[in-house]
């Protein structure tokens, strides 16, 4: 058996990570670490294919004796560190939840994986690995013409998001490069699939356009996101905690970079095929261009050639087979959508986020 660290398992990625692990290696336990904030849930943990190898623990990163105590108690030998506050409208109007799960969450857990790593030499074939996952967001926005990100752009952080994962990147890298500690990072672009919260664009565009709700579109909607399916991610991160170099960088991307106004457009075009005879078909005119996110990064494109050529991925799955399936998740799950727009703390979210952007039309 080989025992997995997740953290933040009960989130999106984390999640989807949890189901294909436990699907895909017949030798891995789980143990899930996740706070349960707002955005993680268990109900995303239901029907896992083996789930007398995976163990839930609610717990906070931030929380060192916690996180000392599942290292002594279970011989971990793989963290694969999602645990994070992940939204970047959120980022800007309470940076401090960032500052403290992400920078401090991130240090905590690399401070008891050392401690666990150095007290307990590796045997022969055993192997220990921390993987942390991070986004491409760390590098900042391109310009119009400028290359796709690749594992040697420089950080250029601009939201408060970006620069908690910046910090906490080179945290990890300088515990691989001080202590030793087999340490991977990966950075990917913005994933889509099922279990994602609504409150990111493609979640919410299709919560919103099956309950018959405006479609809100940031500034002029031509922002250049490079779209990645959480299953293809799932892959190759693991692929990356198997057979990637300590001390490496692999950037994962989807080879998808439509603008965001293109990506809601083929979203309401398959809402119109699900359900013709809803009232507010077809779903464009649900559209709605409302004012920009400060500080909004016009553009992200990741270069896959190091993750291809060296360790052999690419991802499977093109935007329209993504958002196909995707959409279909949600049509078949609406309780589960239905659940999360009851609770007052997300309608309070919208309330926040979107009553003072207006509608620009
Ligand atoms: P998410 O917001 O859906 O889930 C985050 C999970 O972390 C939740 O289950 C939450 O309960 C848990 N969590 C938050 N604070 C915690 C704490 N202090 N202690 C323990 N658990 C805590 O996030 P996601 O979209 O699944 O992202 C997962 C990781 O992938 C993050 O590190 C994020 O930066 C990275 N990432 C995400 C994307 C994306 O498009 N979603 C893209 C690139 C990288
Ligand atoms: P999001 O899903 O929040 O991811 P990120 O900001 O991490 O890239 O947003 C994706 C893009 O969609 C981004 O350019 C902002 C835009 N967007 C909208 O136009 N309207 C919305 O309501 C949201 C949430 C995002």
């Amino acid at each position: 058996m080989q025992t997995v660290l997740v953290t933040g398992g009960a989130g999106f990625i984390g999640s989807n990570f949890v189901h294909y692990l436990l699907g895909a290696e017949p030798q891995a336990r789980v143990i899930n670490l996740d706070a349960l904030t707002y955005a993680g849930s268990l109900e995303n943990l239901v029907d896992l294919p083996a789930p007398e190898r995976h163990i839930f623990v609610q717990g906070d990163i931030c929380d060192a004796g916690l996180v000392e105590s599942l290292f002594q108690q279970y011989e971990i030998q793989v963290v694969v560190h999602f645990a994070a506050e992940t939204h970047v409208d959120r980022s800007i109007v309470d940076p401090g939840a960032f500052v403290r799960t992400n920078i401090q969450g991130t240090y905590t857990l690399l401070e008891a994986a050392r401690k666990a790593w150095s007290a307990a030499p590796q045997a022969p074939g055993r192997t220990f690995r921390f993987h942390h996952v991070s986004t491409d967001e760390v590098y900042g926005a391109l310009k119009p013409g400028e290359p796709a990100f690749s594992e040697t752009t420089p950080y250029a952080p601009n939201s408060p998001y970006a620069a908690t994962k910046a910090a906490s990147d080179h945290l990890v890298r300088a515990y691989g490069h001080t202590f030793g500690l087999p340490v991977t990072i990966s950075n990917c672009s913005n994933n889509y699939g099922p279990r994602q919260y609504p409150e990111k664009l493609i979640p919410l565009m299709i919560a919103n356009g099956l309950a018959g709700r405006p479609l809100p579109v940031y500034g002029d909607g031509q922002q250049v996101r490079d779209w990645l399916y959480v299953e293809d991610h799932c892959q190759a991160i693991w692929t990356v905690v198997r057979r990637g170099v300590p001390g490496e960088t692999y950037n994962i991307g989807g080879g998808n970079q439509p603008p965001n106004l293109e990506v809601v457009e083929t979203l309401c075009a398959i809402l119109d095929e699900y359900q013709p005879a809803a009232p507010y078909c077809p779903h464009r005119s649900l559209i709605q261009f409302v004012a920009d996110r400060p500080g909004h990064d016009r553009r992200y494109a990741i270069d896959m050639t190091r993750i291809q050529q060296e360790l052999n991925w690419r991802p499977s799955h093109t935007l329209a087979s993504g958002l196909v399936k995707t959409a279909a998740w949600y049509l078949a799950n609406q309780g589960w959508v239905r659940k999360i727009q009851q609770q007052e703390s997300y309608q309070q979210w919208l309330a926040r986020n979107y009553s003072q952007r207006g509608d620009m039309k």
